[in-house]
């Protein structure tokens, strides 16, 4: 946002600043700014969406997640990959799991319910809706 005002700020210089330079050649730099400042946002945006990544991964082992929820095979729980499927599969909301405002989807045997329910119930309501954002984030970047 802030680097949007700027450059438009850097636009209007420019325009009042035209001196006797010819209107192509301030256009020209104006635009070469602009694209500047638009590579900069996307490169803080790209930035924003890594820190994000890592947040999640480090909760995702903090929370002890990662001891029942490996990548690729089933532990406890079913394998990060299993939970992907089936949410992508089914256009189903992770976050919404995790609040406990959705049911079980992956593996809907009441004795696994119950382990992981114990979870949502022990520690993962004491979560922010950021944290559960960032460690669902990670766990669908795991492919
Ligand atoms: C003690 C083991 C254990 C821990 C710790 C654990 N889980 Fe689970 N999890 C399970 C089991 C068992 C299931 C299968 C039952 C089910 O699908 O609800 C499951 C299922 C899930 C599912 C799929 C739910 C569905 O729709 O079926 C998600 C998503 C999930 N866990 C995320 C997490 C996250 C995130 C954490 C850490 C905050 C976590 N789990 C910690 C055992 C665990």
């Amino acid at each position: 946002m802030k680097k949007s005002v700027l450059a438009l700020g850097l636009v209007a210089v420019f325009l009042t600043s035209c001196g006797d330079k010819k209107k192509e050649e301030v256009k020209k730099e104006v635009e070469t700014k602009v694209e500047a400042v638009k590579e900069e946002v996307k490169a803080e945006a790209t930035d924003a969406v890594a820190d994000n990544l890592e947040l999640g991964k480090k909760l995702f082992t903090e929370k002890t997640c990662a001891t029942c929820h490996n990548p690729d095979m089933k532990v406890i729980g079913p394998s990060i990959k299993e939970i992907n499927k089936v949410y992508a599969e089914q256009n189903a909301n992770m976050v919404k799991f995790l609040k406990g405002e959705s049911p079980a989807i992956v593996d809907t045997d009441p004795g696994q319910v119950a382990i992981m329910k114990a979870n949502l119930d022990g520690f993962v309501k004491d979560m922010t809706g950021d944290e559960l954002a960032a460690i669902t984030a990670y766990m669908r970047s795991v492919k």
